[in-house]
């Protein structure tokens, strides 16, 4: 039988690679003009490293970790997310002393034992941002006004900014309390899960899909309504400085986040044409992280935007195919070879050339340079080569020109380049 790809591990294909290249592309070029520098980290860890980052009890943690001993009885795990790598590698490399403020960004695959289905995958792909070292919420606006702009740069539209503040360590607490003490009186209507988290963390209790779970913290306190007084005006300040780049927010009072690291601002970017998989992007303000992995004590805000979310999203109209600028046709053997050589020539001169293999009929080779949408065909036949020439057709308007071979390359070059 043939040996066929993990559920939920995903091939990207070269008819699907241009996309995923163009969204590459313009993060690094958006992220670099905000200051940000790439880090690349492991995709391995201790698996301490996401226990005490992302929260024990979190689904992350509990169910969708892929964890495993190495050969040395070591317990790793697969990253399920990049803050928490990005934090430890900003500790161990001491990247503050050069200095404290770390603007970073990663682009890269994650797992997460999750039951696949469109939009959920166990590998997945997402490209980061982080900033270090900065706990003034006017980092909190610049860094969400970075993610917008970079999805509208893609062509995203229809997205809705939803926002929330999750309090800190001091008034969290009182919240906590609070919500579990309404919850305790609703508790024959939670899931078992649920019921346990109601012990351990009920905040979780927000994740669950669960329709009665769902119902029972619907009308739950909200955070906000318990947030303390350095909370709500670092909240107030975030509303503020979006409001003066223009930036319209939803605030979503239950919008709690899946990971227990998040400190006051939270914030998800949703789209509507995505079904019930509709978070693009989430992210957060982190400032316990660094001490829960036993670091020093350094605040910290960033986003993941998940990258096949985000591909589904752009616009359908819009190419992101290379097609090779030129198909060079040589229906005979001295022409083959002459096809050969021009095709490496134009290579290293940046053009994308492509001649035949096989030694097709020359009818065989322009059906080849159709399909494969080549803009122009160069045809080498034998008696034209004699005299120095060949001809050159142009695949959009058919037009056809003699052109004299020994600057065939140059004449290329305007034609493709126009310049
Ligand atoms: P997250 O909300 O778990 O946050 O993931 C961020 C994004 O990754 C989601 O909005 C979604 O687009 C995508 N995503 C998550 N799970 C899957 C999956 N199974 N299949 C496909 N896409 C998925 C984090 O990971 C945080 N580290 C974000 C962050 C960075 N917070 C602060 N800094």
């Amino acid at each position: 039988m043939a040996i066929t790809a993990i559920r939920g591990f995903n091939d990207i294909l070269p008819s699907e690679i241009g996309k995923w290249q163009f969204v590459e592309k313009m993060a690094r070029e958006v992220f670099e003009n905000f200051g940000f520098s790439e880090i690349r980290i492991p995709v391995l860890e201790r698996t301490e490293l996401f226990a005490r980052g992302i929260g024990e009890a979190t689904d992350i943690v509990e169910k969708e970790m892929y964890t495993f001993a190495d050969k040395s009885g070591n317990s790793l795990t697969l990253r399920p997310e990049a803050t928490a790598s990005m934090a430890r590698a900003y500790l161990e490399h001491q990247l503050y002393t050069f200095d404290p403020v770390a603007k970073l960004y990663f682009i890269g695959p994650m797992f997460r034992y999750e039951r696949p289905q469109k939009g959920r995958y166990r590998q997945f792909y997402q490209i980061d941002a982080e900033v270090f070292g900065v706990g003034n919420p006017v980092v909190d606006a610049e860094v969400i006004l970075m993610l917008i702009h970079f999805l509208r740069r893609v062509g995203l539209e229809k997205l809705e900014l939803q926002l929330n503040s999750l309090g800190c360590r001091s008034c969290r607490p009182r919240y906590k309390e609070g919500l579990k003490a309404d919850l305790d009186e609703k508790s024959f209507q939670l899931c078992e899960d649920c019921q346990r988290r109601l012990q351990s963390n009920p905040l979780r209790i927000f994740d669950c899909k669960v329709q009665t779970c769902q119902d029972a913290i619907a009308d739950a306190p909200k955070v906000i309504d318990f947030i303390c007084d350095e909370c709500a005006s670092h909240f107030d300040k975030v509303k503020e400085y979006l409001g003066i780049a223009g930036l319209d927010y939803h605030l979503t009072p239950r919008m709690v986040r899946g990971l227990d690291y998040y400190t006051r601002t939270a914030f998800e970017v949703v789209s509507y044409d995505l079904g019930s998989q509709n978070a693009v992007t989430g992210g957060g303000r982190y400032d316990n992280l660094f001490q829960e992995i036993g670091g020093l004590d350094v605040p910290g805000i960033g986003f993941a935007i998940g990258m096949e979310r985000l591909i589904s999203l752009l616009p359908k109209d819009r190419e992101f195919i290379q097609y090779p600028h030129l198909f060079i046709a040589s229906p005979g053997k001295e022409t083959h070879r002459e096809a050969y050589r021009l095709a490496n020539q134009l290579h290293v001169e940046g053009i994308r050339a492509e001649f035949d293999y096989e030694g097709k009929s020359l009818k065989s080779q322009m059906r080849r340079a159709d399909k494969l949408k080549a803009r122009y065909v160069l045809i080498l036949g034998e008696e034209e080569l004699k005299k120095g020439r060949a001809v050159l057709r142009d695949m959009q308007d058919k037009s056809q020109q003699e052109l004299p071979m020994p600057d065939i390359v140059e004449t290329l070059k305007r034609k493709v380049f126009g310049h």
